[in-house]
């Protein structure tokens, strides 16, 4: 059977935190499935936001215009079988720097026909608050439905849970353990 690749795309600042922690986890249970993981910092990289030139979108493009990190990043998220998200929620929603991520796969298909079909999906959001509604998890986890339904990918499971300071969503076997699980599934879909 062929390795998997599953890609991780860290959507915090916090490099250590704990959306951070979560996606880790994920990442443990896919590679226990036997996949093949890397992980991607974005915080790290230099990604500037979409400009909406949209020669992305022309007819014979050759990608997307902007000559930043996002050139590499958009061929190692074809060539994965499967991506982890993770985020935390910043005012209610994704983080800047997900959401900026999100904006400019726009142009994916100008790299590869159809480059978001039959890919698996796995989310992993934290927030301070109590519960996914007061703290607006809902709001980016509903985006992330309709942005990867809409693109034909598959989201395989999406696993969020309370926790404020850097670490703290450890003491949560619970919701440790769902991720761990999550990571698994993603290699064996
Ligand atoms: C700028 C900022 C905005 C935040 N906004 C919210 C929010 O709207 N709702 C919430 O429940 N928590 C909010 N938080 C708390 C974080 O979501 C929480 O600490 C989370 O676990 C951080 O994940 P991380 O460690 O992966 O960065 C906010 C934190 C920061 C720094």
């Amino acid at each position: 059977m062929k390795t998997k690749k599953v890609l991780v795309l860290l959507g915090s600042p916090r490099r250590k935190g704990n959306s951070a922690i979560l996606a880790d986890q994920i990442a443990r249970g896919a590679k226990s499935g036997g996949a093949k993981v890397e992980t991607i910092y974005l915080q790290g990289k230099n990604i500037v936001p979409c400009k909406s030139c949209f020669a992305c979108q022309k007819k014979n493009s050759k990608g997307c215009s902007i000559p930043d990190d996002m050139q590499e990043i958009y061929l190692k998220l074809i060539e994965a079988d499967a991506w982890v998200i993770a985020s935390p929620v910043y005012w209610f929603t994704m983080s800047a720097q997900t959401k900026i991520f999100m904006d400019r796969c726009f142009a994916l298909p100008a790299y590869r026909k159809d480059p978001f079909r039959g890919k698996g999906i796995a989310i992993a959001m934290t927030y301070g608050d109590e519960d996914p509604f007061s703290s607006g998890c809902v709001n980016a986890l509903r985006t992330f439905q309709d942005a990867y339904g809409y693109t034909e990918s598959r989201i395989v499971g999406m696993v969020y849970g309370s926790a404020m300071d850097a670490g703290q969503i450890r003491s949560n076997e619970k919701i440790m353990q769902e991720a761990f699980d999550l990571g698994k599934k993603l290699t064996e879909e």
